[in-house]
């Protein structure tokens, strides 16, 4: 398995990780048996990067990876987030807490769910704006003084947000929405802030929520409650403006004999060694396949024709509908 560090002379990660929230949330029905199957396959596999978050169930997806990597902690380079606070009895509303008291709080419930001593990877699942960072990241570090958390990160952070809280404590990982469709981090300086601060970008949703594998062919794919109906991008006219844009990709797919899915994962790769991508599936097949973009070697060519296939900015629709929009920290 291709690693990478996490941080300048930090850790070594799986250069593709597990992403694990739609195997509890947001994208349809799911499989608990199958799930697990699916993240003990990955370890299997040598991936050691699995991302979850307490918000993803709420809270029943860190159960869920708890439970699946009973007796293989050593394994497991485990990351999960807190600072979205949702309600089991009705998710849809949404709160965001960067408070000390709730870090604290939250680590040890997270620790609990998962059935373990530490979180290797520990986030801020979004900045809140009423709190200041040096706070939040001054909770978080004291996590680490007491062996409860190994390195710390954030998600959809500004990059003044990520030099400010680096002057707190070491930040190893920025978690942001990044793929052939969604590259604002390009744009508004994150990624040049994380090239900065030694920083390594875990690139989330790299698969564009499942759109840019070519498989969701009409909006009514996608089950009733599904988020991404929710999700400007998987609606009417934009739905099918991306359509045609991934059908171009897969043209470029066909001629490398690999799948559209794999020439995204392989295209987020290439945009640098300090990037790390975190891919989900609920399906073992399709891990395996996912896994397999790691043998995709792209040519400066390719990436130009990528280019020019999946121009910058070229995707219709924002990546979140406005609320989510608002919660970014840019
Ligand atoms: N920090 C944040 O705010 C944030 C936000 C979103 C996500 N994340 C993290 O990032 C991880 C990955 O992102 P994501 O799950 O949103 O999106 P993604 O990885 O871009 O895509 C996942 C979707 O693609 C489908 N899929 C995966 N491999 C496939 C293949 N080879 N062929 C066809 N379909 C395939 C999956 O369906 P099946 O499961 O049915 O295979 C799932 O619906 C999440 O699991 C979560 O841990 C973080």
């Amino acid at each position: 398995m291709l690693t990478r560090s996490l941080g300048k002379q930090g850790p070594r990660v799986s250069a593709l990780g597990l992403g694990c929230m739609g195997m509890s949330d947001f994208y349809g029905p799911h499989d608990d048996a199958q799930s697990i199957s699916t993240i003990r396959l990955a370890l299997d596999q040598g991936v050691s990067l699995l991302d979850t978050a307490d918000m993803y169930g709420p809270f029943t997806n860190e159960l869920l990876v708890g439970r699946a990597i009973e007796g293989r902690r050593g394994e497991v380079f485990l990351a999960t987030k807190f600072g979205i606070m949702r309600d089991p009895a009705d998710p849809a509303k949404r709160g965001v807490n960067g408070r000390p008291e709730y870090v604290r709080a939250c680590c040890d419930a997270s620790l609990k769910r998962l059935g373990v001593s530490y979180i290797d990877l520990y986030y801020q699942h979004r900045v809140d704006p009423a709190v200041p960072i040096e706070e939040t990241v001054g909770a978080m570090a004291e996590l680490v003084q007491a062996g409860k958390v190994r390195f710390l990160g954030l998600s959809e952070a500004s990059a003044q947000t990520l030099e400010r809280a680096a002057r707190v404590h070491r930040i190893s990982a920025l978690q942001s929405e990044f793929s052939l469709w969604s590259r604002d981090v390009e744009a508004d300086g994150v990624l040049a802030a994380c090239r900065r601060l030694g920083i390594t970008l875990v690139a989330y949703s790299p698969l564009g929520r499942g759109f840019l594998t070519g498989v969701i062919k009409r909006p009514e794919d996608l089950a009733e409650d599904d988020f991404r109906r929710h999700n400007p991008r998987f609606q009417g006219g934009n739905f099918s403006l991306n359509l045609q844009l991934v059908e171009r990709v897969r043209a470029l797919a066909t001629a490398k004999r690999c799948t559209p899915a794999q020439l995204a994962l392989a295209w987020v790769l290439a945009q640098g060694d300090d990037i790390v991508a975190i891919p989900g599936t609920r399906h073992p097949a399709r891990l395996t396949e996912n896994l397999a973009a790691l043998e995709v070697d792209l040519s400066a060519a390719d990436l130009q024709e990528l280019e020019r296939a999946f121009p910058l900015g070229a995707a219709a629709g924002t990546r979140y509908p406005p609320a989510g929009m608002a919660a970014v920290n840019r």
